[in-house]
């Protein structure tokens, strides 16, 4: 049985969610492995429009296992709140339907209030722009091997221990702040707010994995952020603080690489990015503007304004390879329907040189000139198409040129936010 994980080939916001969600039919396990809640992801189903940040996207399908693996940082307030936001949409999840790695990392108030520190008190080009989530804080305290972690919430004797070393570290940053201290009483009422409803969900991940790829299930791992936002293989410093690239999924989830068949990557059809960081392609002229407003580039967590830009192909073929992508599913499609002329970038020029990639530094990222091929656009309409034979004859170039660029073939295209609009060209579950 193909187990797949599924990664964002860009700079995040891909439409990832709707393509896990539209797997996730074919699929028992759906499992996260990294990231947190600054993730967001819309779903569309019937008119009706899910956001989830935490959850697997699985987790809309009735009869699916969701997983949040070791590699996520949890954040157990919101986590609650997203159960409890589905549940009005009618949407049951149970400690039956979505288990929790008693290894993951908690993401705490003094988290996020760190991040929001940091960033406000940033100069405006040392700024990151986070999602202020607290994201970056509690990986720092997982890898500074002082985090508090889901399996502590059930071993609650341990906790004023570990609760001190985490504070001696942090109090010294507030106070280095000119911030006010937490104590420890105030972490203890924290987390014992949240522990009743998130110990049930806590369980031994891999092992679980394990019994299941055993059992002949299908897993499914979806990756939240993008490529570009990893932080080895991103435009570093402008990224998260976890690996977003495939091999992730393994570390993430404790089940090894071997298990691992196919890897889809999620790409949209022009470049987005929200937050700070250089963008080659960023149009923050009428391009721009026209891809923002009929692509609807809203962030889903912070509602930010995304940026836009024509497709960067060099960007992509550099994530193929460094993800192992097997064939991508490419989305919004339709966003390009009615333009004159489509333009996409095949590579850069750096102080008189072509570069076929990104080069690692901010500062010469920041200095690259794109180098254009221009392509006809198409009168007809994508949107909503189901077959690749309802495709205008030069979106099908667009779509094979894109392919050659990139060095990877589109296995799923998608034409509108609904889950129905979706062509399947090679299913990743196929053995
Ligand atoms: P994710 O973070 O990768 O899951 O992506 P987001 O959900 O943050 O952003 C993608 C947005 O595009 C969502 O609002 C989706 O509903 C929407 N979307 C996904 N696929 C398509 C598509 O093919 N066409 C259009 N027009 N919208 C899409
Ligand atoms: P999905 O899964 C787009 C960006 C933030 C910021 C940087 C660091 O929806 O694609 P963080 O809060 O993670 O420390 O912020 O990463 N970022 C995302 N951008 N989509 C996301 O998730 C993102 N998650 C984080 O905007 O630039
Ligand atoms: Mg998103």
């Amino acid at each position: 049985m193909a187990n797949v994980v599924v990664v964002g080939s860009q700079w995040g916001d891909e439409g990832k969610g709707k393509i896990v969600d539209w797997l996730s039919e074919r699929a028992d396990v759906v499992v996260r492995f990294q990231g947190g809640h600054n993730a967001g992801h819309t779903l569309v189903i019937d008119g009706v429009s899910y956001k989830l940040s935490l959850l697997p996207s699985g987790v809309v399908r009735a009869g699916k296992l969701a997983i949040i693996g070791n590699g996520v940082v949890l954040d157990p307030h919101a986590l609650i709140a997203e159960i409890d936001r589905l549940a009005e949409q009618g949407v049951k999840v149970t400690p039956d339907s979505l288990r929790i790695a008693d290894n993951a990392a908690l993401i705490l108030s003094l988290h996020r209030r760190l991040d929001g520190l940091r960033e406000n008190a940033a100069a405006p080009g040392a700024k990151i722009g986070t999602t202020q989530r607290g994201i970056g804080p509690a990986y720092e305290d997982k890898v500074g091997r002082r985090a508090i972690r889901v399996m502590d919430l059930a071993e609650w004797e341990t906790l004023p221990g570990k609760i001190d070393r985490l504070l001696v570290h942090h109090n010294a940053l507030l106070k280095g702040l000119g911030e006010k201290e937490v104590t420890p009483e105030e972490i203890l009422a924290e987390l014992e707010d949240v522990r009743e409803r998130v110990v049930p969900y806590c369980d031994t991940v891999w092992a679980l994995l394990e019994k299941r790829r055993r059992a002949g299930d299908r897993i499914l791992f979806e990756g939240a952020q993008g490529a570009l936002l990893d932080i080895d293989h991103g435009t570093y410093p402008y990224v998260t603080s976890s690996n977003t690239v495939a091999g992730q999924a393994a570390t993430g989830s404790g089940l090894g690489p071997s298990a691992i068949d196919y890897v889809l990557g999620i790409t949209k059809a022009y470049t987005t990015r929200v937050g700070e960081g250089p963008f080659p392609t960023e149009d923050d002229g009428e391009v721009g503007n026209f891809l923002g407003e009929r692509g609807r580039e809203f962030g889903t967590v912070t509602g930010r304004k995304r940026r836009c830009g024509w497709f960067d192909a060099a960007l992509v073929r550099q994530t193929v390879k460094v993800s192992g992508i097997n064939g991508i599913a490419l989305t919004k499609l339709d966003v390009l329907d009615g333009l004159k002329e489509i333009k996409v970038c095949v590579g850069y020029e750096l102080d008189g040189e072509r570069l076929s990639f990104l080069p690692a530094g901010a500062a010469a990222q920041t200095r690259l000139t794109p180098v254009y091929e221009t392509m006809p656009g198409w009168a007809g309409s994508t949107a909503g198409a189901r077959s690749w034979a309802e495709l205008p004859a030069e979106a099908v170039k667009y779509v094979r040129r894109i392919e050659e660029l990139i060095e990877a073939p589109v296995a799923m295209l998608s034409t509108s936010p609904e889950r129905v609009d979706t062509i399947l060209v090679r299913d990743p579950f196929q053995d």
